[in-house]
């Protein structure tokens, strides 16, 4: 199907195991350019399972996953190193190394990167400070991740899933266990690094408010803020590109728009909707 040539990352029919739990069952899904999925699920649901599996840390027991077009399901872990790098991961708890100061964080994306023509000291250099500068965080490049707040290591874990100018980035639960203002304005980059550079997301979270500014805001470059989307017709294609999973038990139960999200009857799907 010429829909799934397009996809930078497909599922079909995958399923893992943890003894006798299901983390992943039958999940299918194609992800394209600009889309963005909100994952919701109960904790233990499958959700950090899932994006592990597509960038292939984790290899399933069945099913076939491509990443960027090609089959990454069975591959070697050498073969993978390179499909991984093209792909940014914002990790559940920001996972930065803590004895690595903020510059050298962000830059270690650059550094694994394979490339026929590596970037220069200077090149890297400038990346580093263009995507703390993104964040807002140009002025802790030399600080350690002890010396930041939660919010701003949740933010260099930004700078550091995007440093690669990824087409495809994860983001695992970038809002938990942030106060809402901060939480808001993570969120606000995550849109924002959607609309300038046309990203692809996953993104796992809990906070409904999250996949509502997804669905309903944009990026205007003009003013640099953040701009509600029309409620009908005209440029919604916001709206129309993000699209929600609820997942139980390792299955994705529900998938849809945030309306279908709202009419939902079935009380665990409920659970994730407006109320
Ligand atoms: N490496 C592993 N070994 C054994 N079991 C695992 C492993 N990774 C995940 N699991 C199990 O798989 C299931 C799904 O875990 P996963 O981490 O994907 O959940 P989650 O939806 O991300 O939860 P949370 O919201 O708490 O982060 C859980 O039952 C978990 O215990
Ligand atoms: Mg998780």
């Amino acid at each position: 199907m010429p829909e799934d040539v397009e996809a930078l990352v497909q599922f079909d029919d995958v399923s893992t195991q943890f003894g006798d739990l299901w983390a992943l069952r039958d999940v299918s899904f194609g992800l394209r350019k600009s889309e963005t999925r909100i994952i919701f699920g109960a904790a233990g649901s499958g959700k950090t399972t899932l994006l592990k599996a597509a960038i292939g840390l984790i290899q399933p027991d069945s099913g076939k996953i491509c990443l960027f077009g090609e089959e990454i399901t069975n591959r070697s872990e050498h073969a993978l190193f390179a499909l991984r790098a093209k792909a940014g991961m914002l990790f559940q708890e920001s996972a930065l190394f803590d004895s690595l100061t903020v510059r050298e964080n962000v830059e270690y994306p650059l550094r694994n990167q394979q490339s026929e023509t590596p970037l220069t000291e200077e090149e890297m250099e400038g990346r580093v400070r263009e995507a703390l500068r993104f964040v807002e965080l140009e002025h802790t490049l030399d600080k350690l991740p002890s010396e930041l707040s939660g919010g701003m290591r949740r933010r260099v874990g930004i700078a550091r899933a995007i440093v690669t100018e990824p087409p495809l980035v994860l983001y695992d639960s970038p809002t938990a266990g942030l106060d809402p203002i901060t939480a808001n304005t993570i969120m606000a980059l995550i849109a924002k690094e959607r609309d300038v550079r046309q990203t692809a997301s996953l993104i796992v979270t809990h906070r409904f408010q999250d996949g509502e500014l997804m669905a309903n805001f944009r990026y205007d470059a003009g003013t640099e803020e953040l701009v509600p989307v029309p409620e009908s017709g005209g440029d919604s294609t916001e709206r129309a590109l993000t699209k929600f999973f609820v997942m139980k038990e390792g299955e994705i139960v529900f998938s849809g728009s945030r309306e279908q999200l709202d009419q939902a009857t079935d009380p665990y799907v409920r659970r994730f909707a407006k109320h």
